[in-house]
């Protein structure tokens, strides 16, 4: 048993939505939803964050908080023959290397949010955005320190604890980002040719549309709400079980869906209005981004906010990714929290160097193709992820008791069995057999 908790359900709503809120939702989402259709894209990630998503969501929560165990004992307390442990210690894994790269475009953030004040961002000497993102991100020293500032303030929060540390800068930041974007949005709205942009990011393109972009909007889908490595599996195991966990996965999903929609009409509409074009790909935040506020009143300030927005929607995804690596070491040991916490991030930032030296010092060392931090993006994104999701939710399916099961789902909540029986059935069949295809899909490509 763990002796922490949350204080408040908003805050375990907030942290969970801060975790699911990260660079998936405002930096990845917008430039894959512009590459593969626009609106369409938009559309069926919402219909699968709805239903698979959410389902699989509450998988984990029905997990994490039955059991009130983080990654590795909450599997061994359901099944304490057989190896199913190994479930947490993928997600453990892949929560490692997935921060280790996280945290260096984290770092990115934090170069850009820190020059933003000198204003030479917007406005780079030489007038070419892209140069100037090569120029940095392959300055192993700017980037370097600025990699290890953000793993610091990572392990500063995340080692004051649940309450003290995750849930209250999830209090302050998530309200501040919500308004941040909101100023961002109703900015880029209200400029002249904004509409084009919008028309972009929300009319269908058919043609546009194949079977990869299912596949793509439903990884897009699972990394969003941040599952398949056991974050929300540990969260939902410091929640009291007073709160209902279908209301608790549906305020979740909304927030990421509203911060989504808010993500593409502060971005789209804003690149339009001044003429650029968004297939820029990953760097559209980096390159394309600065140019517009380049040209507009007040551009800098507003630069600013938007990273600081970055900053925070980063933040709140790496506490969780290094909370699911240091619950189960402290668990009933909290003293160890601090000692624990600064070793744990400090591992992952050794780990995160060569990826951050992929853009220049080791641009040349590829492994099967490509560079380290595609490599191990991949590795992540691609196997160990979808690998994970598929495990716990034929776990949770099949070795979970149905009455433990039924009874965490529906307490507390106002839904009945014809709730519980769909969910079954979803994770049962539905998730697995998606899953499925999109990674053997994946496999093949
Ligand atoms: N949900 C985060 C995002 O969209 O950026 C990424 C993420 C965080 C994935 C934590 C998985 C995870 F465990």
């Amino acid at each position: 048993m763990q002796k922490e908790n949350w204080g408040t359900r908003l805050g375990f709503i907030l942290a969970a939505a801060g975790s699911a809120i990260g660079l998936g939702t405002v930096w990845r989402l917008p430039y894959v939803a512009g590459e593969q259709g626009g609106g369409l894209f938009f559309f069926i990630f919402i219909a699968l964050l709805l239903t698979v998503g959410t389902s699989l969501l509450l998988a984990e929560f029905v997990l994490g908080r039955s059991t009130k165990e983080g990654a590795i004992e909450a599997y061994r307390k359901v099944a304490p023959k057989g190896q199913w442990h190994w479930i947490g210690i993928i997600g453990m894994i892949a929560a490692f290397l997935l921060l280790s790269f996280y945290s260096v475009v984290g770092g990115w953030i934090t170069t850009y949010f820190v020059r933003s004040f000198t204003g030479n961002v917007t406005s780079p000497p030489d007038g070419d955005h892209g140069a100037l993102f090569e120029s940095i991100t392959s300055n192993p020293w700017e980037v370097g320190l600025a990699h290890l500032a953000f793993m610091i303030m990572t392990i500063l929060v995340v080692q004051m604890g649940i309450k003290k540390g995750i849930e209250k800068a999830s209090l302050y930041m998530m309200p501040a980002l919500f308004i941040i974007f909101l100023i961002l949005m109703v900015r880029s709205l209200t400029l002249d040719g904004a509409w084009e942009g919008v028309v972009y990011f929300l009319q269908p393109d058919f043609s546009a549309v194949s079977s990869e972009t299912f596949l793509f909007a439903l990884g897009q889908a699972f990394f969003s709400l941040s599952l398949g490595v056991s974050v929300m599996v540990t969260y939902s195991s410091y929640l009291d079980n007073k709160a209902s966990l279908p209301g608790s996965a549906w305020s979740v999903v909304l927030l990421s869906v509203l911060i989504a929609f808010m993500a593409g009409l502060a971005i789209f509409p804003a690149i339009y209005a001044f003429g650029l074009q968004p297939d820029e790909g990953p760097s559209l935040i980096f390159v394309v981004i600065p140019a517009v506020f380049q040209q507009l009143a007040f551009g800098e300030a507003f630069f600013m906010i938007f990273m600081l927005l970055m900053l925070f929607a980063t933040l709140t995804s790496a506490f969780s990714l290094i909370e699911i690596i240091v619950t189960p070491f402290v668990r009933g040991k909290e003293h160890l929290r601090k000692r624990v916490t600064w070793a744990v991030g400090l591992l992952i930032f050794a780990m995160g160097i060569p990826s951050n030296l992929s853009f220049g010092l080791l641009a040349d060392f590829h492994i099967f193709g490509l560079t380290f931090f595609d490599a191990v993006d991949f590795l992540v994104s691609n196997i160990l992820l979808p690998l994970g999701a598929l495990l716990i939710s034929l776990f949770v399916a099949y070795k979970m008791k149905p009455s433990i099961m039924q009874e965490e789902l529906l307490r507390g909540s106002r839904f009945g069995k014809g709730f519980y029986f769909i969910w079954l059935i979803m994770i049962r069949v539905v998730v697995p057999l998606s899953i499925i295809v999109v990674f053997v899909s994946q496999l093949i490509q």
